[in-house]
């Protein structure tokens, strides 16, 4: 890659992750050129940019074509199939980028050969709109330059935090990659409380989203920690104390939430391959 001239990048699998990335991608300035991979076709929110070109499969790139980075972003399940067809372009100046979840650094270097520069990557389902969490790991061939080039392609699509050690993408799943299901939950439990406090159910609903989606917005706005904004609205004796005495009591939410991540965790070690 020459430097301010964008990176040349090979996407396979052009989804809800992988489009969201391509747009934020073309958005930055940061691709000189970006030839997608899916049966799909090219996303309506690139028709006619000249820096995107779809090609069929591995076998059917523009001639000359070396990507810096090859982002894999087709569902797991998938991945056994599309990737050896990839195995040609393993070179050390060509990083294979993944955000395919449970799927390790040692698949990808079995799978596309040990020379393989690899970067594992987890994000999570903000990212469709630009606001995901996303934990990266680089294998050892990763380079300084290749870790920072990918670090900005994930960024397109919301923050980035980087671990050496692998092992911990296994609590990270459990933390920020199922975590928004259980913010939808949080939501879902509210409404039923305030139904059972005596809400009309699409009032109770109504008040719980935008409780939820407007207590994040401003948590994300704050510089505060969580735990000061959330003593901020506890004043002594009032009513959200006495919401917060049977939450934070000793059997109250968190052992049940420690539980729940430790049961993702789990399950991540058990799925990943
Ligand atoms: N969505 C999330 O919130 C989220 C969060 C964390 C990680 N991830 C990871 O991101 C990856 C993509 O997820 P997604 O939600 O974007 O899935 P998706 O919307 O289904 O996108 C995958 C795309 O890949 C295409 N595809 C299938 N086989 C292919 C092949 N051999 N070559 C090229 N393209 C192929 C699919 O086409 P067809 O639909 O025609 O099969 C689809 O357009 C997954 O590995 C997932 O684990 C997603």
């Amino acid at each position: 890659m020459t430097e301010g001239t964008g990176a040349a990048l090979l996407l396979v699998g052009c989804g809800k992750m992988g489009g969201a990335m391509l747009d934020g991608w073309l958005a930055a300035g940061m691709a000189s050129r970006v030839v997608v991979v899916d049966q799909a076709g090219l996303p309506e929110s690139v028709a006619g940019n000249p820096l995107v070109a779809l090609a069929s499969g591995a076998d059917a790139l523009p001639d000359g074509f070396v990507p810096d980075v090859v982002v894999l972003a087709v569902k797991p399940q998938v991945m056994d199939g599309a990737l050896p067809s990839y195995r040609t372009l393993v070179r050390p100046g060509t990083v294979f980028l993944s955000i395919a979840a449970g799927k390790t650094i040692a698949y990808f270097e079995r799978l596309l050969g040990e020379g393989a520069v690899v970067v594992r990557s987890m994000p999570n389902t903000p990212a469709a709109i630009g606001r995901g969490m996303t934990v990266a790991v680089p294998n050892s061939r990763v380079t300084a330059a290749q870790r920072e080039l990918s670090d900005r392609l994930l960024r397109a699509v919301g923050d980035v935090a980087w671990v050496e050690d692998e092992g911990l993408l296994d609590p990270v799943t459990a933390v920020s990659g199922s975590g928004p299901a259980y913010v939808f939950f949080l939501v879902e439990a509210m409404a039923k409380a305030g139904e059972a406090a005596g809400l009309p159910a699409d009032l109770a609903m109504r008040l719980a989203r935008a409780t939820v989606s407007g207590a994040g917005a401003l948590l994300d706005a704050s510089p505060q920690q969580a735990a000061d904004l959330r003593k901020a609205v506890t004043s002594p004796n009032g009513t959200t104390q006495a919401a917060l005495e049977v939450l934070m009591a000793a059997d109250g939410m968190q052992p049940v939430m420690t539980a729940a991540i430790a049961a993702a965790a789990r399950r991540s070690r058990e799925l990943a391959g």
